[in-house]
């Protein structure tokens, strides 16, 4: 008998194999598994968005629930470039300088912030748990499917949007914490729009933090003008850090 020809399906097995070890390196899928057996998820179903510093995909508690579970990626030289946002943040400063460490720091970050952002009254993901460089979250979406970001489908509420990201915005920074990206990309449009990524976050203590603030103010007022809702940035400053 002669060599039996590949069937479709080994090949496709073969294909997949390959997107899910690129997706997730050895320590992740580690990583993943422990999480399993804490009972924080039951499953991994497909991605919700892939990054250049993230994967984000839907899974399922053990109870049947949806989470959003971002994996940060270890192979990438993003976060070691952008070290300075946690070297500013006193939360953050004793991190070893290796790549696997920092991009764990900004997974912690991330959690430490969103947990900032519960406990300000912000429109954002419930953090659920972190490990590794693996976030487990709250899923914002609506029967499995998430909320699209605001670039893709521009604000739902006109104005009212608006105040309530600069409300938003407010009540983080009295909490002492800057998203320091904020953008359209960066906010999920829904009945109340809904601030995500907050990896970047500053606390007030870093030197840049003021600079972050006045660029996250630039960001949202030079988009909401372009949709012809204007305000005043040193009135919304102003606001804010009141
Ligand atoms: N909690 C969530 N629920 C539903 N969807 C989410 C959630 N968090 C993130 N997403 C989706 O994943 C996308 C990427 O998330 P996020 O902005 O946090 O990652 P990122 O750091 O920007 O990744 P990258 O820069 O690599 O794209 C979002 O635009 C959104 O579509
Ligand atoms: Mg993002």
């Amino acid at each position: 008998m002669g060599r039996k020809k590949p069937l479709k399906e080994d090949f496709q097995l073969k294909e997949r194999m390959k997107i899910e070890s690129e997706v997730f390196d050895k320590n992740t899928l580690l990583s993943l598994f422990k999480l399993m057996k804490k009972g924080i998820i039951g499953s991994v179903e497909n991605p919700i968005s892939t990054g250049k510093e993230a994967n984000v995909f839907r899974g399922k508690t053990p109870d049947g629930a949806f989470v959003a579970i971002k994996i940060y990626k270890i192979e990438t030289t993003h976060f070691f470039r952008r070290k300075t946002y946690l070297q500013g943040d006193p939360r953050f400063e004793k991190i070893k300088n290796n790549e696997k460490e920092i991009v764990k720091a900004f997974a912690r970050k991330e959690f430490k912030n969103l947990e900032i952002c519960e406990r300000s009254g912000v429109n954002s993901p419930k953090a659920f748990y972190v490990l590794d460089n693996i976030i487990v979250m709250e899923f914002m979406g609506e029967e499995g499917l998430p909320y699209p970001t605001m670039e893709l489908v521009g604000p739902l509420n006109g104005k009212a949007d608006l105040d309530s990201i600069l409300d938003d915005m407010r009540r983080m920074y009295k909490e002492g914490l800057v998203h320091a990206d904020l953008s359209e990309y960066n906010i999920l449009a829904a009945e109340k729009p809904i601030i995500i990524d907050l990896s970047e976050g500053v606390v007030l203590g870093h030197p840049h933090s003021e600079i972050f603030l006045e660029r996250d103010v630039t960001n949202i007022l030079k988009y909401f003008a372009k949709k012809g809702i204007k305000k005043d940035m040193k009135k919304v400053l102003e606001q804010i850090r009141k």
